[in-house]
């Protein structure tokens, strides 16, 4: 159990990256919209060090060269592979159309020929039998190979796997995610892995995975154009939810993104904040816990953006901490760099996201067949 001081819980809400090397050589792949979003801007606050890009895209490329100032820039990755100052290659390539998924897998295969680590985005594939080509390849070549499911690190998130693993409520009973978002992500089909599910929803499946250390056993999914709703069965004592809604009504303002996990001993309810311009609140996290001193109910969890007393934030505190794109895509980034120097396996690497792929492409033939399905159906 970790120390509480005047009742309110120190758990980190991230690992102390800092305390590593995080000075090796990326090279980006794809230089889109969420890199423009969200990787480069947390890179060049953290001051990583971005030695090269590459896209087939001329005006990404100009965005690479003229926005981001990385001087080393390409049409054809092959080229940034051949680079020895490049120690790990970041992909945001899509996964939307075969094409993609064809460049992805052959990305994979030239990198780990040229025995360059590797951060892929999630969702890793829109099929179980691709995602496993490329886990294997990996494994085969013996390069660390971790997918970017960046929402492990959301600073409540995280806080909240820390919570659970020391104790803090028990043996986790429920979880309960709910993620009610504006228009937008209305796209939908019952026959392949399309949009809102493979977009959003696996961050969801992957961090109930996460934090409860297990992968569900059954689950039963219904799904439409705007609304997908998942029940998940962890074994006889852990049951969760999922409920991911698109407003029909309402205004950007409403989107809302809350959950719950309640334990044997206590319960943590929070909820994540994306970003400021999304004009949600920050992330907040707060416990009761049979452990906590008897006359406190709930406690507020001290997170990087709501600090209360005792000296501020736990390591001092950053811009990037602050939201939770920045902190999450730092965190994918800065747990690649640490395995690699540690030669462990990265947080979230490829074995263990298949089991996440699992998951969510059992919610799709769940929805499909109108049935409960075995996750191990899916292979
Ligand atoms: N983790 C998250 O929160 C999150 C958020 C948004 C997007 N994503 C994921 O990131 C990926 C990229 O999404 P996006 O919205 O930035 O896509 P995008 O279409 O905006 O950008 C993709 C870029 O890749 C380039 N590209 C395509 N094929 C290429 C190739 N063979 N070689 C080099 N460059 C190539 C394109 O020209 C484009 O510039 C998707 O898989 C998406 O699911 C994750």
């Amino acid at each position: 159990m970790s120390n509480k001081t005047g009742g309110i819980p120190l758990v980190p809400y991230r690992e102390r990256w800092e305390e590593g090397k995080l000075d090796y050589g990326v090279g980006v792949i794809g230089i889109g919209a969420i890199v423009s979003w969200a990787h480069l801007p947390t890179y060049e606050m953290t001051g990583l060090n971005i030695v090269a890009a590459a896209d087939v895209d001329e005006k990404a490329r100009e965005v690479a060269k003229k926005r981001w100032g990385i001087k080393k820039v390409f049409k054809d990755y092959r080229e940034l592979l051949e680079l020895e100052e490049v120690d790990l290659i970041d992909v945001a390539i899509p996964h939307r159309t075969d094409k993609n998924m064809e460049d992805r897998v052959q990305v994979t295969k030239d990198a780990a020929d040229a025995g360059k680590h590797i951060l892929m985005h999630k969702p890793l594939a829109r099929t179980y039998q691709r995602a496993k080509e490329m886990v294997d390849i990996a494994r085969q070549k013996g390069i660390k190979f971790a997918i970017n499911q960046n929402s492990r690190w959301g600073p409540a998130h995280f806080a909240t796997r820390n919570l659970i693993r020391e104790g803090f409520i028990g043996k986790p009973q429920v979880v309960m995610i709910e993620n009610i978002s504006p228009g937008g992500w209305n796209s939908e089909s019952m026959d392949e892995p399309t949009f809102r599910m493979l977009e959003w929803s696996i961050h969801h499946y992957d961090i109930m995975r996460w934090w409860l250390g297990k992968t569900p056993v059954r689950l039963y999914t219904t799904l439409n154009n705007h609304t997908n709703f998942t029940i998940l069965k962890f074994d006889e004592n852990i049951q969760a939810s999922l409920a991911e809604i698109t407003l029909l009504q309402g205004g950007a303002n409403e989107h809302k993104y809350e959950f719950r996990v309640e334990g044997t001993e206590g319960v943590i309810k929070g909820r994540q904040g994306w970003h400021s311009f999304m004009k949600m609140p920050p992330d907040k996290l707060e416990v009761y816990s049979s452990h906590s001193p008897r006359q406190v109910e709930w406690l507020q969890v001290r997170l990087p953006a709501n600090p209360i007393g005792l000296g501020g934030h736990l390591y001092g505190g950053s811009r990037y901490d602050i939201s939770y794109p920045y902190a999450g895509f730092l965190g994918s980034m800065a747990d690649l760099m640490q395995s690699i120097e540690q030669d462990r396996e990265p947080i979230c690497n490829g074995e263990d996201n298949l089991k996440t792929m699992q998951v969510m492409l059992a919610a799709y033939k769940s929805a499909k067949e109108g049935r409960e399905v075995e996750i191990s159906e899916i292979k």
